[in-house]
């Protein structure tokens, strides 16, 4: 056995789906365990795209079992259009597939609340996503969530989303000053999907447990970034769940003597989606040339991501609150071209040197990033599939990563395709 927690350890956007589906060939159940479909794992499958935002990406796997553990929020018009989409492209979706009977689901009303308090927040916006994350997660934590379970009941359901729907019309229509959502409407829609979910609902806890006990294999697939958790991120600008390793027990039910190893994944740069802070960001021709080099559009919602140089202390700080064992290293093709790159490996903050990642958002908003600067290789990385075969200068860069994070880095991404990796130690072979 060996249970294997895959996580972001940036803003998100690391290129997480791709290292889940290379490492999917060796484990038997992939679970999600937060976020909902705010998420964008790309997966290039035998040259063919897919963008899979709710079920995990081990479903392209057809052998393989893939949970959606209590800990997302899930939205059931996404969850079957997602569906939809996968079979119309010849995945097959079916037994393969459980969801937790726990998950708490995002219905209409969260996405108006989403929008709506955004637009009231103004400049303070967090930029989110618009899918309803938020206020799904606030409902489960004031106890007056929906659950997936809930459906399997429609008395029960019903009467939930009245009285849910009574606070939320008074919200947005006297505070908001829009107009509020129709409970009726909210049930017909709900329950006309209900139909086809319901197939997949399962106590998951119980099944990952006998997975456990049968000496499975596990990955637990991360959505987001360890920036963007609730508790350890740069609140307020995080999501609303646990994107760090804790969110996988939590999300799950697993408890923590099951997992073996956490591999965090890296970009070879940063990014961001959405407002917050960004020390590292570079609001010129570099940080346009990353985005445009490294395709840096969002893969929800198509914004452009804000760019700028990797940040060292931030990847430690994310590499301490997760347990990091080993990191895998994303687009560091991206980079190929560039004369000079810089690293951060430390602060200015109100004129004093700090070096490690400040946990008070304005103290990371006044921090002016101390860099060190390493020769470009100016020579293709893209699709290096053996260590030995990179320019010595992209080893100089990943040794010092690894130095400064305090943590190797054992599988490199040179390229979108599975096969475009260097893989210096298999994340699941014993140690
Ligand atoms: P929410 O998750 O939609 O509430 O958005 C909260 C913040 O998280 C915003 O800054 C989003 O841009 C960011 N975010 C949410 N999901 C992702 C993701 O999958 N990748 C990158 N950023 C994300």
């Amino acid at each position: 056995m060996s249970n294997l927690i895959v996580l972001g350890t940036q803003w998100g956007d690391e290129g997480k789906g791709k290292i889940v589906d290379l490492l999917t060939d060796r484990a038997d159940v992939i679970v999600r365990y937060q976020g909902g479909h705010n998420a964008g794992h790309t997966i290039v499958s035998n040259g063919e795209k897919f963008i899979l935002h709710l079920i995990p990406s081990g479903i392209l796997h057809p052998d393989k079992l893939c949970v959606i553990g209590n800990g997302v929020a899930l939205d059931p018009q996404a969850l079957v259009e997602e569906r939809d989409m996968l079979t119309t492209r010849g995945v097959t979706v079916d037994k393969n597939l459980r969801i937790s009977d726990a998950c708490h689901l995002i219905l209409p009303y969260h996405r108006a609340i989403d929008k709506e308090s955004e637009k009231f927040r103004g400049t303070r916006r967090i930029g989110t996503t618009g899918r309803g994350i938020g206020p799904a997660y606030v409902d489960k934590m004031a106890r007056i969530g929906i659950r997936l379970g809930d459906l399997a009941n429609p008395a029960l359901f019903r009467e939930k989303l009245e009285q849910n729907l009574a606070e939320t019309n008074y919200l947005l229509e006297k505070l908001y000053t829009t107009h509020g959502l129709d409970a009726e409407t909210i049930y017909g829609q709900t329950m006309a999907l209900a139909d086809r979910i319901l197939p997949f609902m399962d106590d998951t806890a119980l099944t990952l447990h006998h997975a456990i006990r049968d000496k499975k294999t596990l990955l637990f697939e991360g959505a987001q970034g360890t920036l963007l958790d609730v508790d350890h991120g740069t609140y307020p600008f995080v999501t609303s769940s646990n994107s760090s390793a804790g969110g996988a027990l939590t999300g799950t039910g697993v408890g923590p003597t099951a997992i073996d190893r956490v591999l965090g994944v890296t970009k070879a740069y940063t990014t961001r989606v959405g407002s917050g802070p960004f020390p590292t960001e570079l609001i010129n021709e570099s940080g346009e040339y990353l985005r445009e080099k490294g395709q840096e559009f969002g893969a929800t919602t198509g914004r452009a991501r804000r760019c700028g140089w990797f940040d060292a202390p931030a990847v430690r700080y994310a590499c301490r609150i997760n347990g990091i064992s080993e990191i895998a290293l994303t687009k560091i093709d991206v980079l190929d071209a560039l004369p000079t790159l810089k690293i951060a490996t430390g602060y200015e903050i109100h004129g004093k040197k700090v070096e490690e990642f400040p946990r008070r958002v304005e103290l990371l908003e006044a921090a002016r990033p101390i860099y060190e600067s390493h020769p470009g290789w100016s020579q293709p990385t893209s699709g290096v599939r053996n260590y030995d075969a990179l320019p010595d200068n992209a080893k100089r860069y990943i040794a010092r990563i690894e130095e400064l994070i305090e943590v190797p880095v054992t599988v490199l991404s040179t390229g979108v395709g599975r096969e475009d990796t260097v893989l210096r130690q298999d994340p699941f072979a014993a140690r």
